[in-house]
């Protein structure tokens, strides 16, 4: 029998269940389920809706129904449509007539929205402590390599010098932002909605500041329909999951390129490599794959989801039950990409000799151009006079350190023979002392900066 039966004379047909029924995917969330009605029953007792026994003898049968999920001992009943008629099934089972006092004043609808808040807060808080086990291992591979330079790239060409901390540190500032915004989204979902009824409030007095107190919640929901019927913070979860997922697919991308042999710029750990079933020598990275594939599955649950809100009249709509899934896969999928390039990270092995080798002195172009500015050439004609230089040195095929004084000198008469120390890659880099560039001076503070951060 379901919890609804009353008012039919057929039981549900089969093909209905199997479109109807959400326990197949909402049955991890009994723990927040039976935490949400133990919090419930003292509420009742408290105000005198149920006695104090009652609540004793209902909360009792709730601690069972949980002990026997933990052990994994719960017998679904064919009638289990959802976790919360499973758990109500199971509690009346136990305690016998008294557990139908439960629902008083309750609805599945404030009852749904209660448990899949608390999940996600639950969720968010871990999503945070593994991000920041990432920013740790970019933060600890950073502070070895301050002063090791590879090529900097713009448009995937070679650009200007950085160090290798200084690319490293540049995901730990996107992982920062997703940590504020996993933050805010957790602020906006800390509101409870139990004590809303169907949709219209509940009509016993049932204090619901202490309800959202007890559950962990900052505030009880201001409005009833509202708290039922909205799953913003579902969707504020999915794009916070979204987005990070579209940094750990840039930080994938950048170990892919720098990992190929035409590049040699790292080495992954034989842990996190794959090799092929045909050619011996293959060394791949499928798990950053995954980190650019799965990416296209999470920007996916959250357009989805957002098509589902969209339109949804007032109050709880059976649409709703569509958001359960998409954060659970979403979520699921970070909890495994993020240990994975946390661990990548953290085994990197950083070859200094093949990002040296890869230096090129069209790299030192800017600081050639620079050289000029500083002897009080405008820089619009330092660019063009560098750039004759750089055309004159290929079509010589030469370097442009190997181009003489005098070609210089016909180019600018601001050259002069110092202008030998332009060709030092670690003096370009270590030029660009201004706040957030890649001197070793100034990245050091910023990881100054951001173990302060780590420490918040
Ligand atoms: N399984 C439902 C869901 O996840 C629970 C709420 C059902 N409420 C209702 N009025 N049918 O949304």
């Amino acid at each position: 029998m379901s919890l609804w039966g009353g008012r039919f004379s057929h039981a549900s047909d089969e093909i209905l269940r199997a479109l109807n029924d959400s326990i197949e995917f909402d049955h991890v969330l009994y723990a927040e389920d039976i935490e949400g009605s133990i919090v419930y029953a003292r509420a009742l007792a408290d105000a005198k809706v149920i006695t104090p026994a009652e609540a004793e003898s209902i909360i009792g049968g709730l601690r069972q129904v949980m002990q026997e999920f933990d052990a994994d001992a719960f017998e679904f009943a064919e009638s289990d449509e959802d976790i919360h008629t499973a758990v109500e099934r199971r509690l009346t089972e136990i305690v016998g007539e008294v557990g139908g006092k439960l629902h008083t004043g309750r609805s599945r609808n404030d009852q749904v929205a209660t448990d899949f808040r608390l999940w996600a807060m639950r969720a968010a808080d871990n999503l945070a402590s593994e991000l920041r086990l990432l920013q740790t291992a970019l933060l600890s591979q950073a502070e070895g390599h301050c002063e090791t330079v590879l090529p900097g790239y713009t448009h995937l060409q070679p650009a200007q010098p950085i160090s290798v901390a200084h690319w490293l540190m540049s995901f730990f500032w996107m992982f920062e932002r997703d940590l504020d915004r996993l933050r805010s989204a957790r602020e906006r979902m800390a509101e409870c909605p139990l004590g809303s009824g169907a949709l219209a409030g509940n009509p016993f007095p049932v204090d619901r500041h202490q309800i959202a107190a007890d559950l962990g919640f900052e505030r009880p929901s201001e409005n009833s329909l509202d708290a039922v019927s909205d799953r913003d913070f579902v969707a504020d979860l999915l794009y916070v999951a979204s987005l990070c997922a579209v940094h750990l697919s840039r930080l994938a991308e950048d170990i892919l390129i720098y990992s190929n042999p035409a590049f040699g710029f790292i080495t992954l750990d034989d842990r996190y490599s794959t090799g092929s079933s045909l050619m011996p020598q293959k060394r791949n990275a499928d798990p950053m794959e995954l980190m650019r594939g799965k990416t296209g599955r999470l920007i996916g649950n959250l357009v989805g989801f957002l098509t589902t809100l969209k339109s949804l009249p007032s109050g709880y709509n059976k649409d709703l039950q569509e958001d359960k899934e998409p954060l659970f896969d979403s979520l699921a999928n970070m909890f495994r990409l993020l240990p994975v390039i946390t661990a990548t990270v953290a085994s990197l092995a950083i070859n200094v000799d093949a990002m040296s080798e890869a230096l090129s002195e069209d790299l030192l172009a800017t600081d050639l151009a620079d050289y000029l500015v500083k002897r009080g050439l405008p820089f619009r004609q330092a660019h063009h006079a560098v750039g004759a230089i750089v055309r004159m040195a290929a079509e010589r095929g030469v370097a442009l350190s190997d181009m003489d004084l005098d070609t210089l000198q016909g180019v600018s008469s601001h050259f002069d023979d110092d202008v030998a120390a332009v060709f030092d890659y670690g003096r370009s880099v270590e030029q660009r002392t201004s706040f957030g560039g890649t001197a070793s001076a100034a990245v050091k503070l910023q990881i100054e900066r951001a173990k302060a951060q780590l420490r918040r």
